[in-house]
């Protein structure tokens, strides 16, 4: 049986493992399939795994809509589902920032809720600070919307510590979601401190470093793979370093039966019980792999070895492009 985690002092209980479910949608990180995405959704149930991430912007509803599907049959108790909305976008997929207004998050909520064919949302959460709305409006908004019903909890992504604070004294926040691995550990100064005095859970993604850290690279030429068209980390002359990085990686695990992928894993279950892993997995065997990373055993030399081996001061490029890392609230309070 799957340990559990449980999202702050007001969030839910989960098992150890949470799903995260963008790449199932297609434009990510290039063409995705459908009939795989649901199995490895129906995989994860199967293996006791109850946390679903998404945004409505992630394929443009496609990816609620995709969950919809997989969830058919489902009883809707046995699944918690985070939901990110205000990211605004056009036809064409471009991304015209944000809209967190106490009326946008009503109508996002209402959309999300028709999409998913469910009457509430369990962690719905601003995928990104508005600057133009005060985030005490946001959470009230949405704290207005648990009070009639069709959500659970509020959640936050990406965001600093005084938007944590701010946020927190409106209505306690289950989780914040942010990037956290080996080589993003930019939460450890202040943001962790602040959740942890608060009692405000952590759902990191980006584990893998969006797949970097299994030495599996996205194949080259694909236009729709945001790895390759913008992440800093996988361009040119930083993939080659941080390629060597991951072979540092595999060494160490050669020795344990365990790929990068498990290392890199097990090592963000290490820092601590307040954090659920959201990992990206959109086939069965990437989703065998985590599951199996679970019963990974590492001593405090094992994690030594690792923290040493894969670090920020090693890693190549920053986490997001210029443009987007100039927009992250958790960047600028960090
Ligand atoms: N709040 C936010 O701002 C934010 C931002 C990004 C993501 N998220 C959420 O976090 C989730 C995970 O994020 P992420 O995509 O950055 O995750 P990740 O787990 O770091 O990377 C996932 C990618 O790694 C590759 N991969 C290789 N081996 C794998 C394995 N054993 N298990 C899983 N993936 C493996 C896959 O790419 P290939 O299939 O191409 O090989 C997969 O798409 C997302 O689905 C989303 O729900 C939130």
């Amino acid at each position: 049986m799957m340990q559990t985690t449980k999202l702050g002092r007001s969030g839910p209980v989960v098992r150890a493992l949470g799903l995260g479910c963008m790449g199932m949608s297609p434009g990510v990180y290039g063409p995705a399939d459908e009939a795989e995405s649901l199995a490895t959704i129906h995989a994860a149930l199967d293996a006791g795994i109850d946390f679903l991430d998404t945004g409505d912007f992630y394929g443009m509803g496609h990816n609620e809509m995709l969950i919809r599907r997989a969830l058919e049959g489902v009883p809707r108790d046995r699944v918690v589902i985070s939901v990110k909305f205000g990211a605004l976008r056009d036809p064409a997929g471009m991304f015209h920032g944000n809209d967190s207004r106490p009326a946008a998050v009503k109508n996002f909520l209402t959309y999300s809720l028709r999409r998913l064919g469910t009457d509430y949302i369990d962690i719905y959460r601003p995928a990104r600070l508005d600057p133009a709305v005060p985030i005490e409006d946001t959470i009230g908004a949405i704290a207005d919307m648990i009070r009639a019903g069709y959500i659970r909890h509020v959640g936050l992504s990406e965001v600093g510590v005084e938007t944590i604070r701010r946020a927190h004294a409106v209505h306690p926040i289950a989780d914040l979601q942010i990037e956290y691995s080996l080589m993003s550990r930019g939460i450890e100064n202040k943001i962790l401190p602040t959740t942890r005095e608060l009692g405000i859970g952590i759902t990191a993604y980006g584990v893998l470093s969006r797949g970097l850290l299994s030495g599996r690279l996205p194949p080259a030429g694909n236009k729709d793979d945001l790895r390759l068209a913008r992440m800093p980390r996988f361009q040119e002359g930083n993939v080659e370093r941080n390629s060597r990085l991951v072979e540092a990686l595999r060494q160490i695990g050669n020795a344990k039966g365990a790929s990068p992928a498990q290392l890199a894993l097990a090592w963000v279950r290490s820092r601590g019980d307040d954090i659920l892993p959201v990992i990206g997995a959109r086939k069965r065997d990437q989703l065998k792999e985590s599951l199996d990373a679970l019963d990974l055993k590492l001593s405090v030399d094992d994690l030594a070895r690792i923290d040493a081996a894969v670090s920020p001061a090693l890693t190549a490029g920053t986490r997001y492009d210029a443009p987007q890392m100039a927009h992250l609230d958790s960047e600028a309070h960090a």
